[in-house]
């Protein structure tokens, strides 16, 4: 595989929701930074309520920094063995601006998890691996990446790499006890 087929993957999007999984063990190897690119692009180009786009992503790739995450998400260490961990933080203020507490209380939140789903979709069509961590104490994440702590919320941790393991699908639960049909 060359770059051009990294960078322009072909895969029927249910195919790749469905292959996509959480991974906790990564390879040290980095990725090019235009596939990062691509993955903030696809944050970017998230559906926003209003079009407001209350998000924020932070890179991290600093060691240290990546540490103190670990400890930040109650000591989940693997995800330091990831080469890159982004932090999506939601930006609940810009959303009230529009839409008061419904804003900055829900859509905040479900814009900033399409941006994070996007992200992870998007690493996963380009051969990389991801796995949303919400697990995390939000004060010491947000003090880590020096996030103005009155109006960013970090909502997700986002260790990226190569994987190191390949897990097993779990169970999802059936679509008859999921969906009703009003018809
Ligand atoms: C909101 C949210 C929070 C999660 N937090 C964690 C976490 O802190 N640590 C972790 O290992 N996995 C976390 N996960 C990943 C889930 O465990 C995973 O999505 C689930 O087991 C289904 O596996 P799959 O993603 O491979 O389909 C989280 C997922 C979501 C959506």
């Amino acid at each position: 595989m060359n770059a051009g087929d990294l960078l322009q993957p072909t895969m029927d999007i249910l195919d790749l929701i469905k292959k996509r999984r959480s991974v906790r063990r990564f390879k040290d190897d980095p990725f090019p930074p235009a596939l990062l690119t691509r993955l903030l692009e696809a944050g970017q180009s998230a559906p926003s309520a209003g079009n407001v786009q209350p998000w924020r992503f932070y890179v991290v790739r600093n060691r240290e920094k990546k540490e103190q995450l670990c400890d930040a998400a109650l000591g989940q260490m693997w995800i330091c063995s990831a080469p890159v961990v982004i932090v999506v933080c939601a930006e609940p203020e810009r959303s009230r601006i529009s839409y008061g507490r419904r804003g900055s209380e829900l859509y905040a939140l479900q814009d900033t998890a399409a941006a994070i789903q996007n992200i992870l979709l998007t690493a996963a069509a380009a051969g990389l691996a991801t796995c949303w961590v919400g697990a995390f104490r939000e004060e010491p994440a947000a003090r880590i990446i020096g996030a103005n702590q009155q109006n960013m919320r970090p909502v997700a941790l986002i260790p990226i790499g190569y994987a190191a393991e390949t897990p097993d699908t779990p169970a999802k639960r059936p679509l008859h006890e999921i969906v009703e049909y009003l018809d």
